[in-house]
């Protein structure tokens, strides 16, 4: 790898497996409506699924040199990853935001996951492989294309990622400043069945009921939304670590950037907050996105962004059924969710 793209520079072993997932589980997926699914790898213990790239990864994503000065938005899937990045995007850069209408939000933060997601993005005309030639001339691609990009980069970054905490370096509070964002299960379930129906691969063809069942038993990309959840709340109170609810951010922009912020150590006044919630407003970040976004994986992405959208996909009957498995599963969890 090119000495200005190096990962960090004690690599550590991995507590972790990552191994093929059996076919008989792979079936019961296809079953399910996974069509795209002829090869899956999960990490033991603690299984979360990926697609086949990150066993090759699964070390870098590890080992990735996070720095004092960086800010990392870690979230499970779906619950608001992207209006988090875009909020502490702006609120860093408050003179800048004129930047976001013709810089994609993959030019202003580096989502390394996309080397998991997108491995192949390596076409000749892609922008972010043009970026990864210019910068890292010795990289190679089967390396991570954002994992390079972000460590060729020399400013202070955003990165966000959905991996959960123990499958990155273990000192990474310790580092730099995390803020985790949390929405509730059944709204989550529900954006990602559309996320992945979406999908112009077209990996899932089953129904909502269908979604749910792999949501609840873990067997979709990140594995379970419950140990994602526990592991932030085995760190809350960390003087690094920022748990924000997505349902919060709807009722009130205001107050939680004021706390964000707070968090940032960004001293930003009560104009400046406006601006920057009205920058990152659905309706905004949506227009922006169908503008600038070239290779639009997912159709629909800027969906509904509402709380409560599960009442119009679940039956009363799957309802309950999740409300039993939210139960089941909160024992442990001081945590609770607005789901209206
Ligand atoms: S991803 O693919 O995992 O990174 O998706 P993520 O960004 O985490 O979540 C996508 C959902 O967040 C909604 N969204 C927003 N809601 C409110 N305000 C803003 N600004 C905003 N930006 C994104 C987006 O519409 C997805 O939710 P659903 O329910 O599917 O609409």
């Amino acid at each position: 790898m090119a000495s200005s793209c190096e990962r960090g520079a004690a690599e550590r072993p991995l507590p972790f497996h990552v191994e093929e997932v059996p076919e008989d589980e792979v079936k019961r997926l296809q079953d399910l409506g996974f069509e795209g699914y002829p090869q899956l790898v999960r990490t033991k213990p603690n299984l979360a699924y990926f697609r086949p790239p990150y066993a090759r990864l699964a070390s870098a994503f590890y080992n990735f040199a996070f720095r004092p000065d960086d800010v990392l938005v870690l979230t499970y899937p779906k619950s608001g990853t992207n209006w988090t990045s875009e909020l502490v995007w702006a609120l860093r850069n408050p003179d800048a935001l004129h930047r976001a209408e013709c810089a994609a939000a993959s030019e202003r933060f580096f989502f390394i996951d996309m080397d998991i997601l997108r491995p192949g993005r390596a076409a000749e005309d892609d922008p972010t492989y043009q970026r990864f030639v210019a910068t890292c001339p010795e990289g190679r691609v089967e390396d991570g294309v954002q994992l390079q990009l972000a460590s060729a980069h020399k400013g202070p970054r955003v990165i966000k990622t959905h991996l959960r905490f123990d499958l990155l370096r273990q000192d990474l509070l310790d580092t730099c400043k995390v803020v985790y964002t949390v929405r509730n299960p059944k709204d989550t379930c529900v954006s990602y069945f559309h996320h992945c129906s979406n999908n112009i691969r077209s990996t899932f063809k089953g129904d909502f009921s269908n979604f749910a069942e792999a949501f609840m038993t873990n067997g979709i990309n990140y594995g379970s939304y419950w140990d994602h959840v526990r592991q932030a709340w085995q760190r809350k109170g960390h003087r690094n670590l920022h748990i924000m609810f997505y349902e919060d951010l709807k009722a009130d922009i205001h107050g939680e950037l004021r706390k964000l912020a707070n968090f940032l150590q960004l001293d930003r006044d009560d104009d400046q907050l406006k601006t920057v919630a009205e920058h990152a407003s659905f309706e905004q970040m949506k227009s922006r996105h169908e503008r600038l976004s070239v290779n639009h994986m997912i159709r629909n992405f800027f969906r509904k962004g509402q709380v409560g959208d599960w009442k119009n996909a679940a039956s009363e009957e799957l309802n309950n059924k999740m409300d039993d498995w939210i139960r089941k599963n909160c024992r442990d969890i001081d945590v609770s969710f607005n789901y209206e």
